[in-house]
């Protein structure tokens, strides 16, 4: 059977999936969200609307994903799910276990088809992430390992597919993106992983790993900033109405990209004034940055002069957090740098771990 890499990053907001083929990375990246759903009831209702027959792949736009592992129950995944059922949803934020659960199969089943839509049967080199405080639990590791190292028969889409899992690597988050960001030469070395709602910092010397700097926290995170707006809105217009996914992400892409603007947002009927959102999703994201500063000076304080990794040789941030954050970790930090694209090092280094993984396998069979 044909034999595909993939390094498959599970955040909380988004899936990034990427496989290293031919000297190149490639990549996709779908909202890590799955409900229970049946593809068969949603055509039926699209039919019942239009009196059309179609094939399923006319009725889902490019992005909507169901699957349906054998024996399993069936699941709408990432932005099928969040049309859906935007408010069901669940990224299995804060559920013990969900890096060990069905729900990360299908996630890391459905890199695997988006991977390799045309072939039906593959077998899987998998190498993915856990956060500092889950990854030094007793047993976690493994309990990753042994759900995923399966052979799965699925549809997904409507087609069959098969998967064999035989291969599986597990590193620290951050770790990944250190794999791609790490330079010869430096003594030591420091990546901050800044993600929705999680923050991990990682930490290589010359020759290992320093495991006292290695730790995380789900406390904080890109998404608390409009988590923080919401509140603002509940307790300004006495409401407990909840923003949508819609409305959560225009907002934080108008604080990262001057040519996006705020989105409208209505509480029983009346309009909030953009410059109030604006204003409060601006002092949010310095509220929260200023936490993930305190986090990471608390974590990595080396100096009494409340600056954070003054002796480190270069400190790296990734995840989608540099979008939002730069201007708030200058304050603490002396010197950073952000890679290009940050939010993708994780899942390249997981994809270039899981590469070597199979070049290993390979060589070992060639001796
Ligand atoms: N290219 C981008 N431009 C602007 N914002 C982005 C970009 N990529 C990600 N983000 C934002 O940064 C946040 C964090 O993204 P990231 O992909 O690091 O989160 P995650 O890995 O899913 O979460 P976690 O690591 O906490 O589990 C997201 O909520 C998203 O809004
Ligand atoms: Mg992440």
């Amino acid at each position: 059977m044909k034999k595909k890499t993939i390094g498959v990053d599970t955040g909380s907001r988004r899936v990034k999936a990427v496989s290293f083929v031919n000297g190149k990375f490639e990549r996709v990246s779908f909202p890590s969200l799955t409900v229970p759903g049946s593809l068969d009831e949603y055509i039926l209702q699209q039919e019942a609307r239009d009196g059309k027959k179609k094939p399923i792949s006319e009725r889902l736009k490019s992005n909507e994903y169901a699957i349906h592992i054998q024996n399993g129950v069936e699941h709408f995944v990432g932005e099928l799910a969040v049309r859906q059922a935007p408010q069901d949803a669940s990224s299995g934020f804060g559920v013990p276990g969900r890096y060990w659960s069905d729900r990360s199969i299908e996630l890391i089943l459905t890199s695997s088809v988006l991977l390799a839509p045309d072939d039906e049967e593959l077998e899987l080199y998998i190498c993915t992430g856990l956060p500092a405080q889950t990854y030094r639990t007793r047993g976690a590791i493994d309990k990753v390992k042994k759900n995923l190292i399966r052979d799965f028969e699925f549809t997904f889409n409507g087609q069959k597919y098969f998967r064999a899992i035989t291969q599986v690597d597990v590193l620290q988050e951050g770790a990944g993106a250190t794999i791609i960001t790490a330079r010869e030469g430096l003594n030591t070395q420091g990546t901050i992983d800044i993600g929705s709602r999680t923050v991990d910092l990682y930490v290589v010397g010359p020759d290992n790993v320093i495991a006292r700097w290695c730790v995380g926290t789900d406390k904080v995170g890109v998404e608390k900033i409009v988590d923080q707006v919401q509140d603002w809105v509940q307790r300004e217009y006495q409401t407990d109405m909840v923003l949508s996914p819609y409305q959560r992400d225009a907002i934080l892409m108008a604080l990262a990209y001057d040519n996006r603007s705020f989105p409208k947002i209505t509480v029983n009927g009346e309009a909030i004034p953009i410059n109030k959102i604006r204003q409060w999703a601006r002092q949010a994201q310095t509220l929260v940055g200023n936490d993930i500063n305190e986090f990471i000076v608390k974590s990595w304080k080396d100096s009494d002069s409340g600056l954070a990794a003054t002796t480190f040789d270069e400190v790296n941030v990734d995840g989608g957090g540099p979008y939002f954050f730069q201007e708030t970790l200058h304050t603490i930090l002396p010197h950073f740098i952000v890679p290009k694209q940050p939010e993708w090092k994780n899942a390249e280094g997981y994809a270039t771990q899981a590469y070597m993984l199979l070049e290993d396998v390979r060589s070992e069979m060639a001796m």
